[in-house]
């Protein structure tokens, strides 16, 4: 590890993984801190196909080939962020599997306003967005039955320089109380043992709060093709309702906000 003293080393400690550990067991968590990883979605899928149980978190501090949904990267200069997989067994139906990564955005905005006093809000599916810009955002991958892999990429103290794009920003560039990324790893995994231990109470949360829901939309589809149109509701199955139609996947941009 680059031990060197510079100025960015001193503001972007390392995470202490044995303090992290000891915190996080009561929650039901074992974490592994990684130097560097391609992907740790990659990382924790390969131990899912391997046997490992549920409960494992891996916390790379630089990746170096983060993905992103629909085919993006993830992009975060070594330890500026929280860049960490969940591996997850659930019991639950298949139908209820889609809201695993739309209840993951709600457990990270609800951990960044309760311990980082920010106005975290859900775009939907699982976008976390400050003052309109994300700063966070959530890659669900299943690679083998009976698992799931919930990567989270959060910016802690990114500056905008390193930012990919300005529609992104940083938990410090929003004024966050806090910016120690084993603070916000700690809330963020907490916050995310309670959601899971019941999806369906968080669901229904997360239908209650997704801001996206009353604004003005342009859905990009998967396939290239836009829509635009008001979002009416979250349905029962994580769609998002626009115009009376549900969609599954894409990515929302908000063009007017929700009506106060
Ligand atoms: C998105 O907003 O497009 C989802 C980004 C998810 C990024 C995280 S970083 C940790 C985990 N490993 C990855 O390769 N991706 C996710």
């Amino acid at each position: 590890m680059d031990r060197s003293s510079s100025y960015g080393n001193l503001e972007r400690p390392p995470l202490r993984q044995r303090a992290l550990q000891r915190a996080l067991e009561p929650d039901g968590w074992r974490l592994e801190v990684l130097d560097s990883a391609g992907s740790t979605n990659a990382v924790v899928a390969d131990r899912a196909r391997a046997g490992e149980p549920g409960g494992l978190v891996v916390v790379a501090e630089a990746q170096t080939s983060g993905r992103g949904r629909l085919d993006r990267t993830w992009v975060s200069p070594p330890r500026a962020g929280l860049t960490f997989s969940v591996l997850v067994r659930p019991s639950l139906p298949a139908n209820r599997l889609p809201w695993l990564p739309l209840v993951t955005g709600l457990a990270v905005a609800t951990a960044l306003q309760e311990r980082a006093e920010v106005e975290a809000v859900l775009k939907w599916p699982n976008d976390v967005l400050i003052g309109g810009r994300k700063v966070c955002g959530v890659l669900a991958e299943l690679p083998m039955p009976g698992a799931v892999v919930l990567g989270i990429g959060l910016n802690v103290t990114t500056r905008a320089s390193e930012l990919p794009h300005d529609g992104a920003t940083s938990l410090r560039l929003a004024g966050a109380s806090t910016s120690d990324r084993g603070t916000v790893l700690r809330a963020v995994l907490r916050s995310l043992a309670r959601v899971l231990s019941d999806v369906e109470a968080a669901s229904a949360a997360y239908r209650e709060s997704c801001s996206t829901v009353g604004s003005l939309v342009r859905v990009e589809l998967p396939g290239g093709t836009a829509v635009e149109g008001t979002a009416q509701a979250v349905d029962k199955e994580g769609r998002l309702v626009v115009d009376g139609v549900p969609y599954g996947a894409g990515d929302v941009v908000h063009l007017r906000p929700a009506p106060l």
